[in-house]
């Protein structure tokens, strides 16, 4: 396996210079686009990488799986009273559905989605960051995983489109908690920062039907771990779920930090790096990367 995943970064790292960091979070912008790293965690518990595995990096809204699967713990079917289970078929930050579907964002994957899961957490915990820390570094089995203030503080800095989608939600009556309050604990937890061997450990449970091997704990049930994994098939790339499932053919999540996760559904989670993005937001080189290995290895679900 160590052999395909060399030989698959020599493949994608000619991409980079293709396309762009994420710049609209400025703490973002100055990273070396010039890095790449892919980890695989297997259900039997074996670990195979490659380049960069070990660089930490910002997770952005790969946290939103974790949000959403905290949510679903404790709130069951009712969430989806206040946030839908439809690809969007917008950008991650787009307004304009909101307004006219009355403030229900599409699914919990866009921004809007997001802020909304995370306002029911908020409700739900005393410290709502400190309860998804300690959640992320019991299902990475890493205790020193922290968020970055700078990052954080540079994404409140630059709010402005997510306040204004958490205040029209507000205006719709589907948001509970100061609207302030709940955006600085959404970008604590995009500004996690994690490496590829982390967050494929992390993600192992949606592997394996819910349960975490190395925490021992039944992170979701089995029927939830399948709901979930359908989310993130339609809806985990937001306007490019499509072409995902095309290329890839496994349920995935994206950040801005130009990380993927992917699932092979009963057999490995996957974490793939590299943060020149696409036009969609997406990286680049991870997305190639990911397209390779599923060809090779016959994992498409499709
Ligand atoms: O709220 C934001 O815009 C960022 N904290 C997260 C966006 C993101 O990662 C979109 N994913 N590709």
């Amino acid at each position: 396996m160590e052999e395909l995943l060399r030989s698959i970064e020599k493949k994608v790292r000619p991409l980079i210079g293709l396309g762009k960091v994420a710049d609209y979070i400025p703490a973002l912008a100055n990273i070396d686009p010039n890095q790449f790293g892919i980890a695989i965690y297997s259900n039997d518990g074996k670990l195979y990488h490659t380049g960069q595995a070990k660089k930490n990096f910002s997770i952005q809204s790969i946290s939103k799986i974790f949000s959403l699967t905290l949510a679903m713990k404790h709130y069951g079917e009712d969430m989806w009273e206040r946030v839908g289970r439809e690809p969007s078929g917008n950008p991650f930050n787009s307004l304009v559905q909101l307004e006219y579907e009355m403030g229900i964002p599409r699914n919990p994957f866009i921004n809007a989605g997001a802020l909304v899961v995370s306002d029911m957490n908020h409700s739900r915990f005393a410290s709502p960051h400190y309860a998804m820390r300690e959640f992320i570094r019991r299902l990475a089995g890493n205790s020193k995983l922290r968020s970055d203030k700078v990052v954080s503080n540079s994404e409140y800095e630059f709010r402005a489109r997510n306040a204004s989608m958490a205040y029209l939600m507000q205006a719709f009556g589907n948001f509970e908690n100061d609207v302030e309050a709940v955006l600085r604990n959404y970008f604590d937890n995009c500004a996690m920062r994690m490496n590829c061997i982390d967050l494929a450990k992390a993600f192992s449970f949606l592997a394996n039907k819910g349960y975490s091997h190395h925490s021992g704990e039944q992170v979701l049930t089995r029927r939830e771990t399948t709901q979930v994994n359908g989310l993130l098939a339609t809806s985990g790339l937001y306007d490019e779920a499509g072409n995902f499932a095309y290329r890839v053919g496994l349920p995935g999540k994206s950040g801005v930090g130009g990380g993927i996760i992917a699932i092979v559904p009963n057999r490995f989670s996957i974490c793939v790096w590299s943060p020149e993005l696409n036009e969609s937001g997406n990286s680049l080189a991870g997305i190639a990367a990911l397209e390779a290995l599923s060809e090779s290895n016959g994992w498409s679900v499709f």
